[in-house]
């Protein structure tokens, strides 16, 4: 029996209907998709080697952003990744920022525009060195809470706050599925070792992030770095100086390397880290000739923790020795022979996701790993893993010179394209030029605040730092009276105190003279101040200005660590014994007088009188100085240098550039560097002895042409007059 009409109608619009779904599939699967198996993530159904690097969109400013990517780009990457800071974008419950250096958007938007893909790692904890992991201090007083665990309060911010940042790249169609950049988000950040020594609940928790994030439906991976137990579909990723033993924890899913560490952060009183580019370079092939297929590197660009953004006693400059350096110039050789390489290896991106490696002995301490897919290219991988012997290996019809520690890429298995220890770039070093020109400075005396004044809290005892301050100012000051009757003192002695703090830096004040500094480091922020001190007959005022340099970022429940002058302070030498100032009354004032006049604004600081020439304050503890200053001709990036100056914080035009402290000098071992053998970050240290941090990074776009306002607060005493403004060249 022939179809009816109505017969035929149905079915062709049944096929219609069927080629239009199949379209649409095929427009999903082909077009506009990230997937992932066991070589490599696809994307828009193209198996892919990708080279990634960090840029921390808060550690430059909006006009550094395109020329950094433009570089990154330059530099053979395809992808930029970002950790999302949490403490920027929500200064307070509910109440978001997104503007300026924080305009996530814009950055993200300008990867695209520059054709690379984005990583975007959410965290919301990232660590990074930055304050308190990323963490908003009010998180901490939110009831209930425990940071990173199995807890339903810390949850629930997390999730908010995750979604909100999911729900914002969405809105603005930033997922690579949607036409965005987004190809790969990172949901917490190495909890592996966390989740370890918390147990059940550490692994209940993970498991909670894990699926609370897939439920985000973003449409792309997710990665937990430094997570052995990433629950599917979460693919678990290595951080590290080297991952090419990593393997990830299921066989469909990509060997995946997310911090390639190019070098290293520093902190105030340390060294300064650098990492050889042909031992970086060695790490990165390794892994590639061991089947990885994404590497990030961390950092690509690291920047600077403008304002108090830095992490425990981390120094403003992040510069990390990156491929990029603090200032956003190119640092060579590093960039020039990593683009080098990823030229190298981008040759051999279609063998190297469409074979296996068959790994073959080229001597004893040396290997040849080929890729050969069916259709008949072949690349090839010659490494020589002895740190001190070059050697000439035999490989096909060719001989191969391989120096020690070195990989070589042969893209059609013959020629030699490149070797990880053969660097053809071009190597300078970058001078600091001082600009012409001297400044001219005033200075206002901050107050030492005292005991029971009018602007005081008193409460009995002493308490914690960031409690009552909340982060809001590095500055706590507790103080107390101590009154001394004629019979109290022994003759011929002064009395001992001793001030036990938690950190991270403690002033300590009698009757308004500063009678000493003590600080800590990143490896003990806890300090004890003891000195013989004079004492006179009646009230003597005890001022102590505690200061924090950087709230933890990193360590087992870092939320609880105590900062400030929590005691005992004792007083000893006396005619009637030892006396235990911890429970007396103790009064309270939560920042600087100048920090409350905003002395670092125009109108703030032309609200105080402040002196100059003769009268200028020189090596004198809280002082504030100001000058102004026009903009130097030229495009070259600007610093300050600080060494004539003790710690402070330094603003221009009302910005905070930093934190300084060029009086800390750098401790430890300097050693001649070399590139082969295993690096750690202690291997190759430079400026022992020097100032850790001398110079400030000065944002060009924060300067007007003429009559910037410089501000600087001094806590320890330095000599302005010889401070300069340099260019990077
Ligand atoms: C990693 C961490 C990064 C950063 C790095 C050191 O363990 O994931 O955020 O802190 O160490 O620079």
């Amino acid at each position: 029996m022939a179809p009816s009409k109505a017969q035929l109608w149905k079915s062709k619009m049944l096929m219609t209907t069927a080629g239009l779904l199949l379209f649409l599939g095929w427009v999903a699967s082909v077009s506009c998709s990230v997937t992932y198996d066991g070589k490599a993530l696809s994307v828009d159904g193209k198996r892919r080697i990708l080279i990634s690097g960090s840029i921390h969109y808060p550690r430059s400013t909006p006009e550094m952003w395109p020329d950094l990517i433009e570089k990154a780009r330059n530099g053979g990457l395809d992808v930029i990744e970002t950790y999302v800071f949490w403490n920027g974008h929500e200064p307070s419950p509910g109440k978001y920022y997104f503007e300026g250096r924080y305009d996530l958007v814009r950055f993200i938007k300008l990867v695209q525009q520059a054709g690379l893909y984005v990583h975007l790692r959410i965290g919301p904890y990232v660590c990074a060195e930055w304050n308190f992991g990323g963490f908003p201090v009010w998180l901490k007083y939110v009831p209930g809470i425990e940071f990173r665990t199995d807890n339903k309060p810390f949850e629930d911010a997390m999730q908010s706050f995750t979604s909100k940042i999911v729900s914002m790249m969405k809105a603005e169609n930033l997922f690579e599925p949607q036409g965005g950049p987004i190809i790969l988000s990172q949901i917490e950040n190495e909890y592996g070792p966390v989740e370890w020594n918390l147990g059940a609940p550490g692994k209940a928790y993970t498991k909670w992030a894990a699926s609370m994030a897939v439920g985000l439906d973003t449409g792309v991976p997710w990665v937990m770095c430094k997570q052995d137990d990433a629950p599917d579909p979460v693919i678990n990723a290595c951080n590290g100086f080297y991952c090419e033993n990593f393997k990830p924890n299921a066989d469909y899913k990509p060997k995946m390397w997310t911090e390639a560490w190019t070098g290293w952060y520093t902190d105030f009183g340390g060294s300064i880290p650098s990492r050889p580019v042909e031992d970086l370079a060695y790490s990165i092939v390794r892994f590639i000739q061991n089947g990885g297929s994404f590497v990030n590197y961390y950092m690509y660009h690291g920047g600077t923790n403008f304002g108090t953004t830095g992490g425990l006693f981390i120094a403003t400059s992040y510069d990390y020795d990156a491929p990029i350096d603090e200032y956003g110039l190119v640092r060579e050789p590093k960039w020039g022979h990593l683009r080098n390489m990823h030229k190298a290896i981008k040759q051999c991106e279609w063998a190297l996701v469409s074979a296996d490696p068959k790994v073959t002995s080229l001597g004893s301490n040396q290997e040849a790993h080929v890729f050969q897919p069916k259709s008949g290219s072949c690349v090839a991988f010659l490494a020589n893993y002895d740190p001190t012997y070059s050697v000439k290996v035999n490989f096909g019809n060719g001989q191969y010179d391989l120096p020690r520690w070195s990989v070589s890429i042969l893209p059609d298995c013959k020629t030699e394209v490149f070797n990880t220890a053969k660097v053809n770039a071009p190597s300078y070093r970058p001078r600091m030029i001082a600009v012409d020109g001297s400044f001219s400075w005033q200075s206002y005396l901050e107050e030492t605040a005292s005991a029971f004044a009018d602007d005081t809290t008193t409460m009995v005892g002493l308490y914690e730092q960031s409690n009552i301050t909340r982060d809001s100012t590095d500055y706590l000051w507790y103080m107390t009276d101590i009154t001394i009757k004629p019979g109290d003192l022994t003759s011929g002695q002064d009395p001992f105190l001793s001030v036990a703090s938690a950190g991270h830096v403690l002033h300590v004040f009698i009757n308004g003279q500063l009678a000493g500094t003590s600080y800590g480091h990143l490896n003990m922020p806890k300090v004890t101040f003891t000195s013989n001190v004079k004492l006179r007959v009646g009230i003597n005022k005890l001022s102590l200005l505690s200061v924090t340099v950087g709230l933890p970022n990193v360590g087992l429940h870092f939320e609880t660590w105590n900062t400030g002058v929590l005691g005992p302070i004792t007083l000893k030498g006396l005619s009637s014994g030892t006396w235990d100032l911890s429970n007396w009354k103790w009064s309270y004032k939560v920042g600087l007088k100048g920090e409350a006049l905003d002395l670092h604004t125009v109108s703030g600081s032309s609200s105080v009188e402040w002196v100059k020439g003769s009268l200028l304050a020189q090596k004198q503890p809280l002082t504030w100085y100001k000058t102004t200053f026009n903009a130097p001709a030229g495009n070259s990036p600007l610093a300050l240098d600080m060494w004539s100056m003790g710690k402070g914080q330094v603003w221009i035009n009302g910005q905070s550039i930093g934190r300084h402290w060029p009086a800390y000098n750098a401790h430890g071992t300097c050693r001649p560097c070399d590139y082969a053998g295993i690096f750690s970050e202690k291997k190759c240290r430079s400026n022992c002895g020097q100032p850790t941090q001398k110079w400030y990074h000065v944002p060009k776009s924060w300067l007007n042409p003429i009559g910037n306002l410089l501000v600087i607060f001094e806590e320890w005493g330095g000599d302005p007059t010889k401070i300069s403004l340099v260019q990077r060249q």
